[in-house]
């Protein structure tokens, strides 16, 4: 089979929410397993798991704490990704090294290694001809997606994947202009005016979309100040130390 070329991929790009029943042979797995793995990392820890959900009963679990998406259910492989600074904290400790606590910035460095990882297996998967959508729904209860995973302290659950063949095609989704999101040398400096700011998102094509979505989420009183709370709260009991 020839692949496609990585830009051909990422032109390509769409979320996929329904798959036909075909599972993923082994071969392929093992290939967007390699993908993950040949990701950068910050100064090279890899300071995140990948958990491959295979029972049932977990993903069902799971697609509870997600609001119940079908292709949750439906996808081929589901897939979680967690931030775990533990790995490389264990294996110190075998040298009589005593390390930190596990802290917000291990949080953000795990973060962005995990999503580093996850977007290469994504384009992995998309040059192989499968379809995938990334799940963050599951940070709607935190501390019960670690409960279901067994995750100990020092893990936590970012985010999910579903990899399948793809049994729908839809149309590209809008995206802002290069002029709304690159800019040279430093931050524009006048006042980015609300209308400008309209104009961007406007000019997308979206307008609707995008006022339901940042009603929803981003909004005061919205889902990601809900989420937020929730976020502070399980990164402690997974060990992370929040304040300064
Ligand atoms: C961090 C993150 C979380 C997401 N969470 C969900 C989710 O829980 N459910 C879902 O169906 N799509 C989810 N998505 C997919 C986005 O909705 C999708 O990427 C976006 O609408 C753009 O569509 P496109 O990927 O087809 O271009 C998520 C994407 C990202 C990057």
């Amino acid at each position: 089979m020839e692949l496609p070329n990585v830009m051909e991929v990422i032109n390509n790009h769409r979320t996929i929410r329904k798959y036909k029943k075909s599972p993923i042979p082994s071969e392929h797995i093992e290939l967007l397993m390699k993908a993950g793995i040949r990701a950068p990392s910050s100064v090279n820890l890899q300071a995140y798991s990948i958990l491959r959900i295979v029972d049932p009963g977990i993903r069902k679990a799971l697609y509870e704490v997600a609001g119940q998406q079908s292709h949750i259910l439906e996808a081929a492989e589901f897939w979680i990704f967690v931030a775990d600074v533990r790995r490389a904290a264990k294996a110190m400790e075998k040298l009589g090294f005593t390390p930190a606590e596990p802290n917000l910035y291990m949080f953000y460095v795990s973060t962005i290694d995990a999503t580093i990882a996850a977007q290469n297996i994504v384009l992995a998967a998309e040059s192989l001809g499968y379809g995938t959508c990334y799940i963050g729904a599951i940070q709607n209860d935190p501390c019960k997606v670690s409960e279901i995973l067994g995750l100990p302290k020092g893990v936590y659950p970012l985010f999910g994947l579903t990899i399948g063949v793809p049994d729908e095609w839809p149309e590209k989704r809008p995206r802002l202009s290069k002029e709304a999101l690159f800019f040279v040398d430093q931050y524009p400096k006048e006042e980015l005016a609300a209308e400008e700011a309209m104009k961007a998102y406007e000019a997308s094509g979206a307008i609707d979309s995008f006022i339901r979505r940042f009603k929803r989420y981003y909004s005061a009183g919205g889902r990601y100040e809900a989420r937020n709370k929730l976020i502070c709260h399980c990164l402690e009991k997974q060990g992370f130390v929040v304040e300064k």
